[in-house]
């Protein structure tokens, strides 16, 4: 053969993955192959692909006759939106998209890589874990990548998708990175697969329900996001992908917008019902305040009690977290703490602004909170907000009530700017909880006990169920009119542009994990 024939060949053969055979399963599957993802993930015409012709070394089990270039993972970098961006694509048809050890290898060069242009990494995984026939090397091979993926935590973004059946070192991996996107019908994520657990446990359970896309963002919170194919789940990468700086050391990018900055929405005035326990949308107030009503919700299915995802202000991109009302009434229960302070902290690794809307009634109690350690998983919340030093501004729109008070953000833990609408109540408890505490006595004893009781809880509406006392202690720096929300948030981001912090220098803190 000549020597162009050689390339050829080999290049035709490392793009033939598994075989044609194998690719019409997987195309009939609903999926797209790996480079058919890499091709949807970059910008047209900008991947450029290393290590295609690397092949594994095993000689066992046959292997020796199951040469494919590549390996079974497509890895390279190309642009997103004009900014490089690294990945690897694992490809299902080789060997289930298995992790070799040069396989392995191809990853963690693209990741060192990654790490010194400071640019983000996405893993496009499709794959079996660890490959059976390499034992221990295949192993190693996962715990390089993993001491990569931690290093690179709050350097680097990085971003998993998983888009097949994924196993051990396969979910594993994507565990430690930022954000984790599952398509769903075709992705699971599992320590092990039902076949192994029928055997260990005589468990007996469906993929699906095992490890399907809704089971991980619905139930367990492992992933963020849930896309109904694989075209919609590279498109939501990208999209990601435009809210976050290539590493820790730059700001994200700001957009262009056409919403003016002085665009002032008189809806906002009439979203906080009368009555106080009457719940109302949290999300209407966000969709009416960022640019174009654009927010990208991030683990919309878990934790529906609080809200966190990004939007921009004035082009500037923002990390908001709110409490929702409509759910639980807002509560601060165990799975919204750590969906909270997991999202707070990769706002504050990555210098994205946070910006809080407080309606909080405070923890939520009973035995199966305490059991489960709120106290602890609380505190992770807390934590997370203390230590951040990007620019921080809250909103009150209703209740802050006690120790969630303290936690969403207010100005004790080094907030910038609190704000607070008219509507805002802030205080140890809700009225009818604190004249139950404090009039006890005083009730048991009345003539008319229901009658004492309501004039209690509204002199102690009247006292304390209001922004003032907060306001004239400069807890809340100003109480604004909610139609005034978008232009306040946007001047106050804008004089925080410059912001400067930093903790105590440190190894690390020892949050409540
Ligand atoms: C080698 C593998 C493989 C693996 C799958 N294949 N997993 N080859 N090593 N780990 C191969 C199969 O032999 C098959 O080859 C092809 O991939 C497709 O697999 P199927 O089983 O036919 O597909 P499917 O029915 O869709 O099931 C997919 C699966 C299942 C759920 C992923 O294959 C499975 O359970 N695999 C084992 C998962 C696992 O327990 N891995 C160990 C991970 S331990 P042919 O030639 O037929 O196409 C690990 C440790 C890391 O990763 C450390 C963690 C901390």
């Amino acid at each position: 053969m000549k020597p162009e024939d050689v390339l050829a060949d080999l290049e035709r053969r490392a793009e033939l993955g598994g075989g044609a055979e194998r690719q019409k399963k997987h195309h009939d599957a609903g999926k797209l192959t790996a480079r058919e993802r890499i091709e949807l993930l970059f910008d047209p015409g900008t991947f450029e692909e290393v290590d295609k012709l690397v092949t594994h070394r095993c000689r066992d089990f046959g292997m020796e006759n199951q040469i494919v270039p590549g390996d079974g993972v497509v890895a390279g970098h190309g642009l997103v939106d004009g900014r490089q961006v690294f990945a690897f694509a694992q490809d299902f048809t080789v060997f289930g998209g298995s992790l070799s050890e040069t396989n392995a290898a191809k990853i963690v060069k693209i990741m060192d890589l990654a790490m010194k242009l400071g640019a983000p990494v996405v893993g496009l995984n499709d794959s079996g874990g660890a490959r059976i026939q390499e034992g221990v090397l295949s192993l190693g091979g996962y715990a390089d990548i993993f001491l990569r993926n931690t290093l690179a935590s709050g350097v680097i973004p990085q971003i998993s998708a998983i888009m097949g059946p994924c196993a051990g070192g396969a979910v594993y991996s994507p565990a430690i990175t930022d954000f984790i996107v599952m398509v769903k019908d075709t992705s699971y994520m599992f320590v092990t697969g039902p076949d192994v657990l029928k055997t260990v446990t005589h468990e007996e359970v469906s993929k699906e329900e095992l490890g399907g896309a809704m089971t991980h963002n619905a139930t367990s919170g492992v992933a963020h996001f849930a896309t109904d194919d694989d075209r919609e789940c590279l498109g939501l990468i990208r999209d990601l992908l435009s809210f976050m700086p290539s590493n820790n050391l730059d700001d994200p990018p700001r957009a262009r917008t056409s919403d003016s900055a002085d665009r002032e929405d008189p809806a906002l005035d009439r979203i906080v019902p009368a009555s106080p326990n009457q719940p109302y949308d949290m999300l209407d107030v966000i969709h009416l305040i960022v640019d174009e009503g654009y927010f990208l919700e991030v683990h919309q299915h878990y934790a529906k009690n609080i809200l966190v995802g990004f939007a921009r202000l004035d082009g500037r991109p923002v990390g908001i977290v709110a409490n929702q009302p409509a759910v639980l009434a807002g509560t601060l229960d165990i799975d919204a703490s750590v969906k909270g302070a997991r999202f707070v902290r990769f706002c504050d690794a990555f210098n994205i602004p946070l910006v809080t809307f407080e309606d909080v009634p405070g923890f939520l109690p009973g035995t199966v909170q305490e059991y489960g350690g709120i106290i602890r998983h609380g505190a992770k919340l807390l934590f997370a907000y203390a230590e951040a030093t990007v620019p921080k501004v809250t909103v009150i729109t209703r209740k802050a009530y006690g120790g969630a008070y303290c936690v969403m953000s207010s100005k004790h833990i080094r907030t910038d700017f609190n704000y607070a609408w008219p509507t805002a109540e802030i205080a140890v408890m809700g009225p009818e909880g604190a004249v139950n505490i404090l009039y006890k006595r005083e009730l048991d004893a009345a003539a008319d006990p229901a009658a004492a009781r309501a004039e209690k809880v509204e002199e102690f509406r009247e006292k304390f169920a209001n922004p003032y006392i907060a306001a004239s202690r400069g807890f809340v720096d100003e109480v604004i009119r909610p139609r005034e929300t978008r232009r306040k948030l946007i001047t106050a981001l804008n004089n925080l542009d410059n912001k400067r912090d930093k903790n105590p220098p440190k190894k690390h803190g020892n949050m409540p994990l």
